[in-house]
């Protein structure tokens, strides 16, 4: 897959890893800016809505910083916005955790809670309007003052699968769901 390419330079053979440059961009720490803070009801874990399906009619407002307002050009026409966001409460990740819906171990590449190696949350919102730097949302499982990465429009023909498979949440009842835990506990703040 990776070739080692040789090249002539004044008489001199310089040899090329590209496995080593690929190597060097992996284990280089990618920084983020926030462009801006997500304002929410909820201040701590325990109580917050588990997921924005669950949360509907909490209200926020997401505060961009001023550099960044030229940005939202075109973005009030559309109904919902995907926030990409910074745990900034989570410690740690534990590779396997029980999930809010199940008391069955599953990895954290299954499971969509704060604590993983990158500690990055999503949510789709909807977003009511914008007022200079203020976009007015609805629907929101985000504490406040978390730091926001980035907004993209939600896009139906973009972001809906008919059809497709949930795993593991296959088979759990929605609506039992919604009334048992709908709202976080500790379990992220624990270590297990
Ligand atoms: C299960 S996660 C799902 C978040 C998002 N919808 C996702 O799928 O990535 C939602 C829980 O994360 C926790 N949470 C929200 N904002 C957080 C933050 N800034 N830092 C740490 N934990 C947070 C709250 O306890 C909330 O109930």
């Amino acid at each position: 897959m990776f070739k080692i390419t040789t090249r002539f330079f004044f008489g001199k053979s310089i040899v090329l890893t590209k496995y080593g440059e690929w190597n060097s961009i992996m284990k280089k720490f990618i920084k983020y800016k926030p462009i801006g803070v997500i304002r929410s009801p909820f201040k701590e874990q325990q109580g917050t809505p588990i997921q924005a399906k669950f949360a509907t009619g909490t209200k926020g407002v997401i505060e961009l910083f001023n550099e960044f307002c030229e940005g939202l050009e075109g973005l009030e026409a559309f109904s919902h916005l995907i926030l990409l966001y910074h745990f900034h409460k989570a410690k740690g990740f534990n590779l396997k955790t029980k999930p809010y819906l199940e008391d069955v171990p599953h990895g954290v590449f299954a499971l969509r809670g704060p604590r993983r190696p990158n500690a990055i949350g999503i949510t789709v919102v909807e977003l009511e309007k914008i007022v200079g730097n203020k976009l007015y949302i609805k629907n929101l499982d985000v504490l406040d003052g978390t730091p926001l990465l980035d907004i993209k429009p939600y896009i139906h023909y973009f972001d809906v699968f008919p059809g497709s498979k949930a795993g593991w949440l296959e088979g759990h009842d929605e609506k039992l769901a919604q009334q048992l835990r709908i709202s976080a506990d500790n379990r992220f703040n624990e270590k297990e």
